[in-house]
């Protein structure tokens, strides 16, 4: 379904890891590229503190954490088109939890999207990136579970399509393979720790990668861009762009993977901060991994291949018109030739949030400010405050096509009603 499952590397990869397991002993690198340090794993203390670091690359509290709920009794609505879906409690909770299910149960779940009792789970759940999971590692996340307080919570019911689990059957059918990570012998063990992390723990996929209509991701563009809907109230949704991961010219081009590495370690870097939805996946993942994992999600990344979508960019005459006001609202951080500055603010220049296709992130910005995730700091760089009271509809979409437009970027024109939308 990814780039990875390349049929051929298979063989050569399961036979790359038995050499180097015979050869190096218990310091072999795992197939998922982590080293195994002998004896520890027999250590349970060891594998709960495993099982808690999967947790975190896996952003299992992100979802299954509702704001002042305990941690993982779940009940994090998602809400789709057709209902709203929540995430299930899974404290060792008897009654709302899975406190009666075995290692193998939850092997099932994360591999095959199927819970213990059976029925079929959505994949508003990202088990078509766990499934790519180590065996180990689940067995290392359901230790781990176990040590977590049981929490009584009932979350709220599906809607009613998403009661509908025996549809799953079909899509599982159509669209996902259950399908353990395999290592590419002929890439170094960083790499591999990369994609391992990138592809199965950090579902990056889950958002960058687009979907067709049924939902599903379609690996052939896989991780150059895709629209995300976030319901800010049940009935007003703010999209956003997702944006472009590969290193073409509207991705991440411009970023050596050493910013990448700093960006997802820290949350800043000189070629741009987290904000928006990122700063979840930065604040409660990327950045409490180790320096080592977070540069090897980078040279993965880095590593993509290339592709994005090319539309007829803004015309100068389009740009023209947000000159005065980026020169007004803009410059005093980003700069006059748009390169940003240590002490001001992120490059726009060459900025994948700037370039995207699909602008929604870029008008969000200017709407609605850019924060760093809680408790973290951006360097020396001043806060984005919000524009929406500031600038009209039309000066927002002027000023957009402006950024689109100079210092080199590229990117198609926005017009007032994409910003009227984002309101
Ligand atoms: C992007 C959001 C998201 C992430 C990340 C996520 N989950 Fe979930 N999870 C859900 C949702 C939503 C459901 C409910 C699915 C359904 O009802 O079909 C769910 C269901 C489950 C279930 C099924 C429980 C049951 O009783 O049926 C398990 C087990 C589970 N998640 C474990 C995990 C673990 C472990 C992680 C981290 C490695 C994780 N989840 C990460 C959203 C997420
Ligand atoms: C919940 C959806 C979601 C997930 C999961 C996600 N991203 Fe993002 N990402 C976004 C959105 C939306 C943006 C644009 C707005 C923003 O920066 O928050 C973005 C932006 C980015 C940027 C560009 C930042 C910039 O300022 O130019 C990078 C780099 C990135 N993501 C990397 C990752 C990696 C690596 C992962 C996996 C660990 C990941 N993302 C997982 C939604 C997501
Ligand atoms: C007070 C300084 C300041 C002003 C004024 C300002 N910005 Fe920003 N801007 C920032 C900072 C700092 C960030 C990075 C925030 C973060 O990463 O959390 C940012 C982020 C952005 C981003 C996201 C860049 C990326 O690649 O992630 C865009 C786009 C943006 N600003 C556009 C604008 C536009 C357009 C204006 C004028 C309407 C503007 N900014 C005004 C400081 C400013």
């Amino acid at each position: 379904m990814r780039c990875l499952r390349r049929p051929l590397y298979w063989v050569s990869g399961v036979l790359g890891v038995v050499v180097l397991t015979a050869l190096f002993a218990n310091r072999a690198p795992g197939p998922d590229g982590s080293s195994q340090g002998s004896g520890v794993t027999n250590d349970t203390d060891a594998l709960v503190e495993r099982g808690r670091y999967v947790a975190v690359a896996g952003n299992c509290a992100s979802c299954h954490t509702r704001p002042g709920g305990a941690p993982y009794a779940g009940g994090v609505a998602f809400e789709a088109p057709v209902g709203t879906i929540y995430s299930s409690n899974i404290t060792s909770s008897i009654e709302h939890g899975i406190g009666k299910w075995t290692a193998e149960d939850l092997r099932r779940a994360l591999h095959e999207g199927i819970a213990a009792e059976g029925y079929r789970l959505f994949p508003a759940f990202p088990y078509t990136s766990f499934t790519q999971m180590t065996d180990r590692d689940v067995d290392a996340l359901y230790a781990y579970l176990r040590t977590v307080t049981a929490d009584k919570y009932q979350p709220t019911a599906n809607d009613f399509l998403f009661k509908q689990r025996w549809a799953m059957a079909i899509w599982n059918g159509l669209f996902f393979e259950p399908a353990r990570f395999k290592p590419d012998p002929k890439r170094t063990p960083e790499w591999n720790r990369g994609a391992y992390l990138v592809e199965a723990l950090g579902h990056c996929g889950a958002c960058h990668t687009p979907r067709n209509r049924f939902m599903a991701e379609v690996s052939a563009n896989a991780y150059r861009g895709s629209n995300l809907r976030e319901y800010v109230t049940a009935d007003k949704v703010r999209d956003w762009a997702a944006v472009n991961l590969t290193s073409s010219a509207d991705g991440l081009k411009t970023w050596p993977v050493d910013d990448l590495t700093k960006y997802l370690h820290t949350g800043f870097s000189l070629r741009g901060g987290a904000w928006g939805p990122m700063n979840e996946v930065v604040g409660n993942s990327t950045s409490r991994l180790t320096l080592e994992d977070a540069r090897a999600m980078a040279t993965y990344i880095k590593s993509l291949p290339e592709g994005g979508e090319t539309k007829t960019p803004v015309t100068a005459e389009q740009a023209a018109l947000g000159q005065a006001i980026y020169h007004d609202r803009c410059e005093k951080c980003h700069g006059a030739s748009g390169r940003g500055g240590m002490f001001s603010g992120p490059p726009l220049a060459g900025s994948a949030i700037v370039q995207s296709a699909d602008p929604d992130s870029l008008i969000n910005a200017i709407l609605y400010g850019a924060t760093p995730p809680d408790g973290m700091k951006l360097g020396a760089w001043e806060t984005m405050k919000a524009y929406a009271d500031v600038l009209s509809d039309t000066e927002i979409a002027n000023v957009a096509n402006y950024v689109r437009g100079s210092w080199g970027n590229g990117a198609p024109p926005v017009d007032a009603a994409r910003v009227a939308k984002q309101r």
